[in-house]
């Protein structure tokens, strides 16, 4: 495995397992973030339309020089234009924005009431070829239960919070069955990244002569997740994606999954206010 590897999704698309996300980054900042990470070997980038950094996205790939069809990039429908009922031309916003024909996968961003009826505009701009899959974020086993029972694709994607102290095994659990994969947001804690002070984590870091983000990021390779990995630092988006020189015991593995609290840094998908 290295930094090029894919995973296949299960419509058959083929997605980097390592996606470098830019929640938070400014427009201005993003390109440039965007450029590095794409310099560093990053072939997979995470934004969403309430990122409000979707030009600076379009402009870091096309600075780049990588052809658009080596890369893999995510945008995601907001709240507002799900209740509106204008998924379409949020859509359309979206492309414009990036500056690109296609996006790779587009996401529903939050759970919000109607999303069964957004997930038909989600399904026409599939099959239009305007995105090569789609899938939802923070949905919980009673979301996609809903969603299911009336969809004529299964999302391709369920993007989710977790880290060390929310693991999220059985919602894990619930979409392997059902086919559907994970990728984790805020993979090392959020802003400011608190987890990497874990002892545990940081003893694990010693032993393997790693940082605490590189053994995290490992474990979720090694979990079959896809981290969605923010930094703006140059370095920091370098040594994010030195990975693949080591790997983790059994053992080790299941230090990390015992770190779990169930604890979220983010909204609670069952009670936002957004
Ligand atoms: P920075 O952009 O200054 O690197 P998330 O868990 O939501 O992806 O957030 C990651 C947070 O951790 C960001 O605040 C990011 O800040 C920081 N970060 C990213 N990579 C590392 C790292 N290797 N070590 C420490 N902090 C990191």
């Amino acid at each position: 495995m290295n930094l090029q590897s894919t995973r296949t999704l299960n419509n058959g698309i083929e997605m980097p397992w390592l996606g470098f996300g830019v929640w938070k980054i400014d427009d201005d900042n993003t390109a440039q973030s965007v450029q590095w990470a794409i310099e560093a070997g990053y072939r997979h980038i995470d934004t969403a339309a309430i990122y409000g950094n979707e030009q600076g996205v379009g402009k870091g790939v096309h600075n780049s020089g990588i052809p658009r069809e080596q890369l893999f990039i995510t945008t995601k429908l907001w709240n507002e234009d799900i209740r509106a009922g204008r998924e379409m031309q949020a859509f359309e916003e979206s492309l414009k924005k990036l500056a690109m024909d296609y996006v790779d996968l587009y996401l529903i961003h939050w759970p919000v009431e109607n999303f069964q009826r957004s997930w038909k505009v989600m399904e026409d701009i599939l099959a239009s070829g305007r995105a090569k899959a789609i899938g939802v974020c923070n949905f919980q086993p009673h979301h996609l239960d809903t969603l299911l029972a009336d969809a004529r694709v299964i999302p391709a994607i369920n993007q989710i919070e977790s880290h060390p102290y929310l693991t999220q095994q059985p919602l894990l659990k619930y979409c392997a069955d059902k086919g559907i994969a994970c990728q984790a947001w805020s993979p090392l804690g959020g802003s400011g990244a608190p987890l990497l002070e874990d002892e545990k984590i940081i003893e694990l870091a010693q032993k393997h002569s790693k940082t605490p983000a590189q053994i995290v990021l490992r474990w979720d390779l090694q979990r079959q997740v896809t981290p969605l990995i923010k930094s703006a630092n140059q370095q920091r988006i370098k040594s994010n994606t030195e990975l693949y020189d080591f790997s983790l015991s059994e053992e080790e593995m299941a230090v990390l999954n015992g770190l779990n609290q169930n604890k979220r840094f983010g909204p609670d998908p069952e009670n936002f206010d957004f």
